[in-house]
């Protein structure tokens, strides 16, 4: 048994949504750590280079590119630039998502079309673009991100809680399609982990964070795990590493929860 050898990434390719910030960043960081060529795509431009700074600055092959996961024709070029650039795609990792947070009963038509626009299309697109290359290649990783709402519905958090079970469902449904390609497909639901994401909740007006409501969010957070802890992106990027790799071989349709516990409190 060589350990090293099933989560060696060395010659793949991944294509990474969402990654100038957060998870996303973390996830291309350790997909190109563990030896894969990655391609970082983000809406945040700038986010994305400075992701691909960190992976070259740490020996790793890694390019940016614009692009907005609700538009399907940037979604396809995104793959299509990851295989005229390394030749093949092994790995999509849907990460790119946002908060929509507000009660359903005071939920505006736009806030519905955007969560679902980014979260769920975004995903849906991902999958449509990875399943074109990786079907007549025979072999494949996807991995869509949902989250731990989805165990532990929330009030506030329902329109985001909607967009990420679909993601949860997308994705067991297309393992039943494309299991037979040598394609898996496998759903990370985080805990919560701190990123921009969940920091959103501690920012003042102009910007800065507010420290005493950080401590004070963070603490909660921790009181949520039995393990006393709160996420690091790297927690979500270490699972996403192991689902990439041929160490998952007979891993597909699941739902992998990085959370801390967290969802047996709830
Ligand atoms: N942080 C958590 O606690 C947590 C928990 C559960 C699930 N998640 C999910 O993890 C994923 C990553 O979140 P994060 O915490 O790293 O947040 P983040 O805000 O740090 O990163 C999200 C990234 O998505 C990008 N993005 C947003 N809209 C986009 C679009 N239309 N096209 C392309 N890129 C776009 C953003 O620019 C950003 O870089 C999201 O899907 C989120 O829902 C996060």
């Amino acid at each position: 048994m060589d350990v090293g050898a099933a989560f060696d990434l060395s010659g793949k390719t991944a294509a990474v949504t969402g990654a100038a910030s957060g998870i996303g960043r973390s996830t291309a960081e350790a997909l190109a750590s563990a030896g894969a060529n990655v391609l970082c795509g983000d809406i945040n431009e700038t986010g994305a280079t400075e992701t691909v700074a960190l992976i070259t600055e740490a020996g790793g092959k890694a390019l940016a590119q614009r692009m907005d996961v609700t538009n399907k024709a940037d979604v396809d070029a995104f793959v299509d630039r990851a295989v005229a650039e390394f030749g093949r795609l092994d790995v999509m990792a849907n990460v790119a998502g946002v908060a929509a947070d507000g009660r359903i009963a005071e939920a505006t038509e736009d806030m519905l079309d955007r969560a679902i626009a980014i979260n769920l299309k975004g995903v849906f697109f991902g999958c449509q673009a990875a399943v074109r290359v990786m079907q007549p290649q025979g072999s494949g990783s996807i991995i869509n991100v949902s989250s731990s709402i989805i165990d532990a519905p929330a009030p506030a958090y329902g329109l985001y809680g909607m967009t990420k079970a679909a993601v949860a469902h997308l994705t067991m449904t297309l393992s039943r399609e494309v299991g037979r390609y040598g394609i898996r497909v496998n759903t990370l639901a985080p805990g919560m982990t701190i990123t921009e994401f969940t920091t959103r909740h501690v920012y003042e007006a102009d910007g800065t964070v507010n420290q005493e409501k950080y401590d004070a969010f963070v603490n909660q957070m921790r009181k949520l795990s039995p393990l006393g802890l709160v996420g690091e992106p790297a927690d979500q990027a270490y699972l996403i590493v192991f689902l990439a790799s041929d160490a998952a071989k007979f891993c597909t349709g699941q739902i992998w929860r990085a959370n801390g516990g967290q969802t047996t409190a709830w």
